[in-house]
């Protein structure tokens, strides 16, 4: 099973970054933690961030030729205001899971609305780092149903 891990917009900084919103741990120790997840449960992940929405777009689209099984995606900023990534998802048709380390409903009013969340199969938010490893096994237990289905 292959799963990508999408991140947006500034999750780069994870560390530096609005700690007290955000935590002290950066992206490596995010993907690191993820990796070990993904290594015990036998799923095979690799990793995308970036700053700029065009470039999302362009890797939820290869997604569709490279064997991603998954999505799990963190639109950060994005979230709120990108129609385009929701077409992508929408476009590819791979089930995908979004994740907000904080809990958005709980800050302003702006974040409380999500595209993406129109296409996702759930919305993981504000349980940290550790909302990426639930999304994980959210999609491994429903790419399982779904191919013992066929
Ligand atoms: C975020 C929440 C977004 O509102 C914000 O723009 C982010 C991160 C989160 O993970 O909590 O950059 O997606």
């Amino acid at each position: 099973m292959e799963i990508l891990v999408i991140n947006g917009p500034n999750l780069n900084m994870l560390g530096t970054r609005e700690p007290d919103i955000y935590g002290s741990d950066t992206y490596e120790d995010l993907c690191n933690m993820i990796s070990e997840h993904c290594e015990k449960e036998g799923i095979n992940v690799s990793f995308f961030q970036s700053n700029h929405e065009g470039s999302i777009v362009d890797r939820i689209q290869e997604a569709l030729t490279d064997g991603t099984d998954g999505i799990v995606i963190n639109p950060a900023a994005y979230t709120h205001t990108s129609v385009a990534i929701l077409d992508a998802l929408k476009a590819v048709r791979i089930p995908t899971v979004e994740v907000h380390i904080s809990d958005v409903d709980e800050r302003e009013e702006f974040r409380k609305h999500s595209f993406v969340s129109l296409i996702a199969l759930e919305t993981i938010k504000g349980k940290g780092f550790e909302g990426y490893l639930m999304a994980v096994d959210f999609l491994k237990n429903y790419i399982a149903d779904e191919r013992s289905a066929d």
